[in-house]
């Protein structure tokens, strides 16, 4: 099954509230799953946010089970598979010649061109609450997916810390994000021919 087909099943097999049809169309007219994840970090090619947010769904459904947390299979695939949704009409894609392994090549190159500058997580709340009213714990959780990284947090915000405190579905969307970005995602450095064997 390709990634699409396997977001589109989780998706319908898990998601029956209001509005979820309408979403769905709305993610296929644009480019949720033709876009990149990344620029140039994490799955930086075309439909990488698609696989993305396979991956955070998958970690964050054991990450719910492995804590004993009393969360909906619903939440868990709103959470994981539309935590990025700010990544729709966010990237450009432009075609590039690059130098690899001494020759030329034409190879895609990603650059951000956000169509809606509202922010990340706030923005993928605000985009899913067009289409599916979001429990508050779920609207929590994508808010502040990006923990750390976040831009209000790293301008001195402390709310994520209430925001964990109240919301251990928060902390665990946090967690599924970095695992499928840095564990799943992560691809294996070249190796240096001088440290080979
Ligand atoms: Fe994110
Ligand atoms: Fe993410």
């Amino acid at each position: 099954m390709d990634d699409k087909s396997e977001f589109q099943s989780i998706f319908t097999r898990c998601i029956a509230r209001k509005g979820a049809d309408k979403l769905m169309a709305w993610l296929e007219q644009g480019d949720f799953f033709t876009a990149p994840a990344s620029t140039r970090y994490h799955l930086a090619e075309d439909g990488g946010l698609c696989r993305h947010s396979i991956h955070v769904y998958k970690r964050l459904d054991a990450l719910v089970k492995s804590e004993g947390l009393e969360v909906s299979e619903e939440s868990v695939a709103l959470c994981g598979l539309l935590h990025d949704l700010c990544k729709a009409g966010f990237y450009k894609k432009e075609m590039r010649n690059m130098k690899i392994n001494g020759s030329w090549q034409e190879r895609p190159y990603f650059s951000i061109e956000d169509q809606f500058p509202y922010g990340h997580g706030e923005k993928s709340v605000f985009l899913i609450e067009r289409f599916v009213r979001l429990t508050t714990e779920e609207a929590i959780a994508i808010r502040w997916h990006m923990g750390g990284y976040d831009e209000a947090v790293k301008g001195g915000s402390m709310a994520i810390n209430q925001a964990y405190n109240l919301y251990p579905l928060a902390v665990c969307l946090h967690i599924a994000d970095i695992q499928a970005t840095y564990l799943d995602e992560n691809k294996p450095k070249t190796q240096d021919p001088a440290q080979k064997g």
